[in-house]
């Protein structure tokens, strides 16, 4: 046997070191034994492999798997970052309902988070009437542009959302623009129109209807036509037309009026969730810095 195993044992001539007595066309390879801190580190992984196949989720078994003594699961780590985000967005809820407007927009942190809810909410709620970007449609006021009937301060967009236009809440905003269709004769209807279309156009004025305009129209539409917010009435110089700017749409609104109706929220929404809608309403482009004086 020792016989064998000595004939068996091929010393290299180079390097002195055995070989593993494997050979390729020559070529032969050396038996150098794994190095001491690769064997060491191989064997720490061994038994790190086995602790953590303990402690942790680890091997399939025929009805689940092997749960670990530490319970953790990546199930529960969800639910408790989810807690986690949901009290903070209930500690933010809470924020935006104790703080006023003024003062949500002067805290970054509340002022990104009400923009963000409030982006949500008016898709949920508003974008129905006034279109996903607010831009409105025909009878639909634009939220955008700075155009307001109302007033497009933050106060006054929270008063609009909470209270609605000719809405069913007690103190709704309203106003009724008479129908003129039975106060004034057709041609005068159509010169008035001529006026109103001067406004914005600067061509076309009708003497006769400058003067009807400044009997029946002055008195919420404003002496220039500018309009008047107390009563909502738009401005009619502007070329920005809720009803349409032809002629034959405004001698149809002066005619036989429409009344816009936007609902009341108080009773549909939180404080707080009205007040994320005014912020994000507000910054959209239109937004007014002071409440104007009236
Ligand atoms: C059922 C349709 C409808 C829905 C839903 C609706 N609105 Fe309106 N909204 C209107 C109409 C119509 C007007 C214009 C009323 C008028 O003619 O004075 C208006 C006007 C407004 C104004 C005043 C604009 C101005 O020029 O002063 C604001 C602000 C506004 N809406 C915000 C909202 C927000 C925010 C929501 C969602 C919470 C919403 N609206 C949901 C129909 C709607
Ligand atoms: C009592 C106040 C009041 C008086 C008086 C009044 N209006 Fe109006 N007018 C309004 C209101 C409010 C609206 C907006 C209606 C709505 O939002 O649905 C309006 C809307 C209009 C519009 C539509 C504007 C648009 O953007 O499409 C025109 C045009 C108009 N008025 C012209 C006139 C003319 C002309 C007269 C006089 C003959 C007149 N109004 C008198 C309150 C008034």
């Amino acid at each position: 046997m020792a016989d064998h195993k000595n004939k068996d044992k091929d010393i290299d001539l180079h390097s002195g070191v055995e070989t593993t007595g494997h050979e390729w066309d020559g070529i032969k390879e050396l038996n150098i034994p794994a190095p001491r801190w690769w064997l060491v580190m191989f064997a720490i992984t061994c038994i790190w492999a086995v602790g953590y196949w303990i402690v942790y989720p680890a091997w399939p078994t025929l009805s689940g798997y092997t749960k670990g003594t530490l319970g953790w699961s990546s199930y529960k780590k969800l639910a408790e970052e989810q807690a986690e985000i949901t009290s903070l967005r209930g500690e933010l809820a809470a924020k935006i309902k104790s703080h006023s407007l003024e003062e949500i927009q002067n805290d970054p942190e509340l002022y990104a988070f009400a923009i963000a809810g409030g982006k949500t909410m008016f898709k949920e709620n508003c974008a129905a009437c006034h279109g996903t970007g607010a831009a409105g449609g025909r009878g639909y006021p634009n939220l955008n542009d700075d155009d307001w009937m109302w007033g497009g301060d933050l106060e006054s967009i929270y008063h609009t959302i909470k209270v609605g236009i000719r809405s069913t809440h007690e103190d709704t905003r309203t106003s009724q623009m008479p129908e003129f269709g039975e106060i004034l004769k057709h041609d005068e209807i159509s010169s008035v129109a001529d006026h109103v279309l001067s406004l914005s156009s600067g061509k076309g004025d009708s003497e006769q209807g400058a003067a009807i305009f400044k009997q029946n129209c002055a008195s919420c539409h404003g002496d220039t036509g500018h309009g008047g917010r107390q009563v909502g009435a738009p401005n009619l110089a502007d070329a920005i037309w809720l009803y349409g700017g032809d002629k034959a749409s405004i001698m149809q609104q002066v005619t036989n009026p429409r009344h816009g109706v936007m609902p009341t929220w108080e009773t549909r929404l939180p404080d707080e969730t009205i007040k994320q809608l005014s912020i994000y309403v507000h910054s959209l482009g239109g937004g007014e810095a002071d409440k104007p004086k009236e």
